[in-house]
Order: C-alpha cells, then structure tokens, then sequence
C-alpha cells in the first residue's frame, strides 16, 4: 500500500484535478484506491458528487477520531472517496493534544484495514497548517504539482524547504515526487521550468507533463473525471501516463 499526498502549499497548481484524475487513471489501471479530500473547500468531494453522510468525512476522522471505514463511499469497483465533511476548516482551530494533533490521520490510516488497498491519495488544502502536516505525516511519498510557470518554481522552493524540515523531525527521507501541470511545450517559459527541475531534483520529476486542456478545466463542472468526461482527450491520455509511471517508482 502507498501513501501518497498531492500537496503545495501554491493554490490553484492543479492538486484536485490530479487527485481525482491520477485516483481514476489509477483504478483504469486495476488498481484499488482510497481518495481522501482533506481541504476543506471540498471540491474532491465535490466533484465525485459525494457528501459526509450522518457518518461526517475527514472531519470526523480527525476531529472525533472515527474510523475511515465508516467515513468512505463508495463511487466505483475499486474507488473509495472519503468527504471533506462539514467541519474540516476546525481541525486548524485544534489547541489541545500537542503534537499528537499532527499524527492524528497517520493514526486513522494504521487503523484502517488496507490490506486490498494499493494507493491512498490525499488531496491536500493549499495551507500549510495542521491539515496539511497531518497528511505529510501520513504519507509515505509527496507528489508535487508544479504549474509550469515562474511563480511555479517559487512554490516549489518553499515545498522543499518544508520538506527539509519535516525529514530533520522525522529522521528519515520523505520519497517527493514532481509533477508539472498546466504544460504547454510551446512556451519557452515551460520548457525553462521543466529544465530547471531536472537540473535541482534530479529523478524526481515524473517524465509525463500534463498539459494544459480545456477538457480538463471543464470536467470537474461535470461532475466528471476526464476519463468520464472526455475519455479521448490529451488530458486523458496525460493522466494515464501519470499513473503508468508512479507505478513504477518506488518509494526512496
Ligand atoms: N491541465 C490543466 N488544464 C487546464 N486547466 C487546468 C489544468 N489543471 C488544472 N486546471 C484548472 O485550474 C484550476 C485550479 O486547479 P485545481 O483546483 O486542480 O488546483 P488546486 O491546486 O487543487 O487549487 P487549490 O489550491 O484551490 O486547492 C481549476 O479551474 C482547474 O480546472
Ligand atoms: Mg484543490
């Protein structure tokens, strides 16, 4: 099973859209897939059409400690979708319990039965307060959306500083994968950002860009995943190739 966040602190990178897209290519792929939307916007939530039920969503998981089982739905074979839930924006506003209150998701998961699990995706807000150090504690790897311009790579600088950090706390590397997104090769501009992050992270960033596409903007006002949408399309073929090549990292 892995862990992954899709996490920057930069908003609008394009996290949401690769989390439901690379949650689906991945179960195109016959994989199985938990998709946590832990920002409180909720728009994972949103787009798969999936509201907390009587059982709350992510926000019960962290605030009350309940158990993703009873949290999740279900909105395919093999993709589960855990809501935001209602009260996620109060898991900032959390004082008590010290430094347990970053592990709290890292305890759900180890509690959650993922023995047919192969990826739990976490959507992560464009903050970098408890929620998301919630997620980097419980993530085994972080995927980076990284939009293909100037402002791009100065959000990438302040992940990796973040990042630096957490290893130091945790004692261990944090496995960080790069993804560009919003990528049109014919700007030079793109072609600058993308070669910079081969220079700096050297196999780090994922081979597939993915471009930027109408279809890709539009789908989620559908309600839809690309593969939904416009199973066809560049966006599409993107994220299948997204997926492809995750499977084929490994963590380290
Ligand atoms: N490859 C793409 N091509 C065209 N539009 C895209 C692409 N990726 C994302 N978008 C659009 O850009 C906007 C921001 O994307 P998205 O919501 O995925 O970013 P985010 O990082 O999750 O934002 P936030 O920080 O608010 O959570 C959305 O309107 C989305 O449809
Ligand atoms: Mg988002």
């Amino acid at each position: 099973m892995r862990t992954v966040a899709v996490m920057n602190q930069k908003g609008g990178v394009g996290k949401t859209t690769t989390s439901m897209n690379l949650a689906h290519a991945l179960v195109l792929a016959g994989g199985r897939v938990t998709l946590m939307d832990m920002d409180p916007q909720g728009q994972v939530s949103l787009g798969f059409g999936v509201l907390a039920n009587g059982q709350g969503g992510m926000d019960r998981v962290l605030l009350d400690h309940g158990p993703i089982a009873d949290a999740r739905h279900q909105v395919s074979d093999r993709l589960y979708v855990v809501p935001a839930g209602p009260k996620l924006g109060n898991m900032e506003l959390v004082h008590e319990g010290g430094s347990r209150r970053g592990v709290r998701l890292r305890q759900a998961i180890d509690e959650y039965d993922t023995r047919d699990e192969e990826f739990v995706l976490i959507d992560c807000p464009p903050s970098a307060g408890l929620l998301g150090m919630n997620a980097l504690f419980a993530a085994d790897e972080v995927l980076v959306p990284v939009s293909s311009d100037f402002l791009g790579l100065h959000g990438l600088s302040r992940m990796l500083q973040i990042f630096q950090h957490l290893e130091k706390v945790l004692e261990r590397p944090v496995t960080k994968w790069v993804v560009l997104t919003r990528y049109n090769e014919r700007r030079r501009l793109a072609r600058q950002v993308r070669e910079k992050i081969l220079d700096y992270m050297p196999g780090r960033l994922l081979a597939t860009p993915i471009r930027e596409t109408v279809a890709l903007a539009e789908s989620p006002g559908m309600g839809q995943t690309i593969f939904d949408y416009e199973p066809h399309s560049r966006g599409a073929e993107d994220y299948h190739a997204l997926a492809d090549d995750l499977c084929h990292r490994r963590t380290c």
